[in-house]
This record gives C-alpha cells, sequence and structure tokens, in this order.
C-alpha cells in the first residue's frame, strides 16, 4: 500500500540531493508533490524526474514574499496540504575568525529565516493531523571544523520546531527534525572546499562516521518518509540522526 496516497507535500530544495529523493520516493509513494528551488531550468529538470505529476515553483526562501506567492499557489491549486518539509539550505565553511557579516546574514537568511517565515506562511494551510519535517544538520549538535556559523543556523531550526510541535498540538500536527550526517549530494561542491582537497575531506569525513561511510539521499528519505507517513503517528518533536552513528563518533 502506498504511505502517502492522495496526501500533497511540499518540499523545499526540492530539486536537488535529499530533498529530490525525498520528492521522488513521496510521489511514488501516493503523494501530490510540490517542489521549491531557486533555478527555473533545475527546477523542471527535477519535476521531470520526479515524475507523477509532480510540481516545481521558483524562488528564493530568503525572500519572504517567495513564502507568501507558494502558499497562494498550494491554496488555489490543491486547497491543503499534509506535509511540508522545510528543507533548502547552504553551507559555506568558514572558521569564525574570519566569517564575514554577509557570510554570516546569508546563512542565517536562508537555513534559519526561511524555515520560520515558511513555516508561519504555510502552517494554517496545513490539514489538521499532518506534519512538518525541518531538515537541520548534525552539525547542529555535534561540533565540527569550520561549522560554527552554519551549526548555529541549524541549531536555531531544530529549537523552532521543538516550539511549534506544542503550538500546533490544537491541530494535531506534528513536528520532527531531520538531521542528516556527511551525505553525498550537490552541497560537497558548494561547502568552499577546493576540488583537490575534496577526495582528502570526503575521507576524513567517512573515517568519523561509525558506518564508515558517507549516506545516501535515499537513505534520508527514508527516513523522511517514517516521519511524515503513518509509520511515525506518534512521533512528534523529536530530533531524528540519520547519520550512520558519527553523533557518537
Ligand atoms: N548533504 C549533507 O551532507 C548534509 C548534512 C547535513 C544537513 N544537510 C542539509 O540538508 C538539506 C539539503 O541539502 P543537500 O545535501 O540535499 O544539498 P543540495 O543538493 O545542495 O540541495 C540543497 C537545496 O536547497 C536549495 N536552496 C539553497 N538555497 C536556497 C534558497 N535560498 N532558496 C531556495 N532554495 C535554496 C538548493 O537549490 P539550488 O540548487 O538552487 O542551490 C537545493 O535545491 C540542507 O538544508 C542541508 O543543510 C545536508
Amino acid at each position: 500500500m502506498q504511505q502517502l496516497k492522495d496526501k500533497v507535500a511540499v518540499i523545499t530544495g526540492g530539486n536537488s540531493g535529499i530533498g529530490k529523493a525525498t520528492a521522488s520516493l513521496f510521489a511514488r509513494e501516493g503523494a501530490q508533490v510540490v517542489i521549491t528551488g531557486r533555478r527555473q531550468d533545475i527546477v523542471d529538470e527535477a519535476v521531470r524526474e520526479i515524475g507523477h505529476g509532480a510540481v516545481g515553483i521558483v524562488g528564493d526562501v530568503a525572500e519572504l514574499a517567495h513564502h507568501q506567492a507558494l502558499a497562494e499557489t498550494v491554496r488555489a491549486r490543491f486547497g491543503a496540504l499534509d506535509v511540508y518539509m522545510a528543507n533548502a539550505g547552504i553551507i559555506n565553511l568558514t572558521h569564525s575568525k574570519t566569517v564575514t557579516p554577509e557570510e554570516y546574514d546569508r546563512h542565517f537568511a536562508t537555513n534559519t529565516r526561511g524555515v520560520f517565515f515558511g513555516v508561519q506562511a504555510i502552517a494554517p494551510l496545513i490539514r489538521d493531523g499532518g506534519n512538518i519535517i525541518v531538515t537541520s544538520s548534525l552539525a547542529a549538535t555535534k561540533v565540527l571544523p569550520d561549522h560554527a556559523v552554519y551549526a548555529g543556523s541549524k541549531a536555531a531550526v531544530a529549537a523552532f520546531a521543538r516550539n511549534w510541535a506544542i503550538e500546533l498540538k490544537p491541530r494535531r500536527i506534528r513536528v520532527n527534525i531531520l538531521s542528516p550526517g556527511p551525505v553525498d549530494t550537490a552541497i560537497l561542491g558548494k561547502l568552499g572546499v577546493s576540488e583537490a582537497d575534496r577526495p582528502a575531506f570526503e575521507q576524513q569525513m567517512a573515517s568519523l562516521i561509525p558506518a564508515g561511510r558517507m549516506g545516501r539521499p535515499e537513505e534520508l528519505a527514508r527516513a523522511a518518509l517514517f516521519l511524515a507517513s503513518e509509520a511515525g503517528s506518534f512521533v512528534n518533536g523529536v530530533e531524528l540522526h540519520v547519520d550512520g552513528g558519527m553523533t557518537l563518533a
């Protein structure tokens, strides 16, 4: 049986990596999927790849007007939704001593403000009994080199999610946090690590993971499906670490 049959799911940053893998799985499980991303051509390509009538909306989560426009589109086309996954995110590794105010603001505008105002705009449209998944990061709880600003931006959203789980209690909307460890996605090319240093960086990451390797987007998608579906019906306010055990290492 399809686990998200007749559900509507909106996934930000759904044109790549974890978001795209989750959108594909949700669509195969019967959901009407709406993805967002910043670039029309990449969003269109992802929509084709996901299939199953997926819809793509272009916009920047750092822009508050984007969330209002997305909410309007969802209301007009589907009336309401069941699952919102606030997943879009960026990372640029920098030691705290060299972080510029612009870099700080860029991380918080996308990873933190984008999540907060996304949920503020979309939550009224989520059907009672629906759920929200916020993509945080292992970095929010474990100290990793040069991750301070990114870690702070992701720790904040975990705190938001716990508050929302209580605020949305009257509507039985569950709110959970998905915290990936290192996962092999396009984000690895955006870390600020040079191409030449990438293999060593990835090897170093893998050596820290008890599983002995980095994660795959599909593994995060399966965890998101658990949180979004009946399988996770009594799971609320948790931070699900999907990191091959790296939290412990
Ligand atoms: N991969 C990992 O190792 C890892 C570990 C821990 C946490 N995470 C988190 O997991 C989430 C997904 O990351 P990923 O690994 O799947 O990376 P990814 O492949 O780079 O995907 C990130 C997605 O977010 C979108 N995005 C970024 N900034 C945006 C903005 N301002 N407005 C709208 N969309 C925006 C990207 O769009 P563009 O294609 O236009 O950039 C892309 O679709 C992120 O929140 C990330 O921080 C990832």
